[in-house]
């Protein structure tokens, strides 16, 4: 893969705690199994974050960063299969209120960032809060995440809303976790489709659905990618087709590298 076809790809939901991180921890480690350099932004700021989940403790983040303390690449932490986590959840508040020179300062220092990569996912965390938008809307595409909880759908729908109306967004995959079918996540799908095309003048994209597995959360006290311990549960399975889907069809938009990214989310343009 080539510069040019850098996928950025952030991770949202409407609702706190519908599987985000651990999605992104797996769907790493899958890309990881495919010969992908992976860069993980955790800008999550929810309970479980991405060094929790592979067991990785950084010493910096981006606060360190943006402190003048550290250069990027001294605070990007490596995680299991080579991938690669910039540690953001702290100082992810401070980015989105940044004064001009601190700005420029990053900005500097992302040019001198030049690590490879040809996956780079954020995990931002939930909720319509600016730092998520940012983030979304800096991307080259959004999965949101939901579960077949109507506040989930009601969330995830308020997040579809704003990203569209105040940020032009009009492409959203849309992956439903902890579904007890394909049944049951089309029908969690549709009822989202719907209100989408009816009042946003939308068409969201089914991705698919991951199944509720009880060992997601004993991979995660065991500090090990689920789909490595677990390689042919239906859960490793589906996430792999997730994960392929979303390699097969690249938005039409794919330019931009990570400082791009970074400097749209943080308006530094
Ligand atoms: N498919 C699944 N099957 C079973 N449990 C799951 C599944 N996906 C996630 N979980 C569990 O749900 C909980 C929340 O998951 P996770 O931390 O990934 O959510 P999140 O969306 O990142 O939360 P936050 O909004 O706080 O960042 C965790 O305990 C996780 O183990
Ligand atoms: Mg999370």
């Amino acid at each position: 893969m080539g510069i040019n076809s850098l996928r950025i790809i952030a991770v949202s939901s409407g609702k706190g705690g519908v599987g985000k991180t651990n999605f992104v921890a797996n769907l790493a480690l899958f890309y990881a199994g495919l010969n992908k350099r992976v860069l993980i932004l955790d800008a999550d700021l929810g309970l479980s974050n991405i060094d929790i989940l592979f067991g990785v403790s950084p010493k910096y983040n981006l606060k360190h960063v943006l402190r003048g303390e550290k250069k990027i690449k001294d605070v990007v932490a490596a995680g299991p299969s080579g991938i690669k986590i910039l540690p953001a959840s702290s100082g992810v508040r401070e980015l989105v209120n940044l004064t001009d020179e601190q700005k420029l300062n990053l900005v500097s220092e992302l040019d001198d960032f030049d690590m490879p990569f040809d996956i780079f996912l954020i995990d931002t965390g939930a909720g319509i809060s600016d730092n998520v938008l940012f983030f979304c809307s800096a991307a080259q595409e959004t999965i949101v995440l939901i579960t077949t909880e109507p506040t989930s759908m009601t969330d995830a729908y308020a997040l579809i809303k704003i990203l569209s109306r105040d940020f032009g967004e009009r492409h959203f995959n849309i992956l439903v976790n902890t579904a007890r079918s394909e049944n049951d996540a089309l029908n969690t799908f549709r009822k989202l489709a719907v209100a989408a095309d009816r009042f946003l003048n939308l068409s969201i994209n089914y991705l698919g659905y991951l199944p509720y597995d009880r060992h997601v959360k004993s991979a995660i006290i065991a500090q090990k990618g689920f789909i490595t311990i677990y390689p042919n549960s239906d859960f490793t399975k589906r996430l792999a087709n997730v994960g392929r889907k979303v390699l097969d069809s690249p938005p039409e938009n794919l330019k931009g590298n990570i400082q791009f990214f970074l400097r749209k989310a943080l308006r530094a343009e």
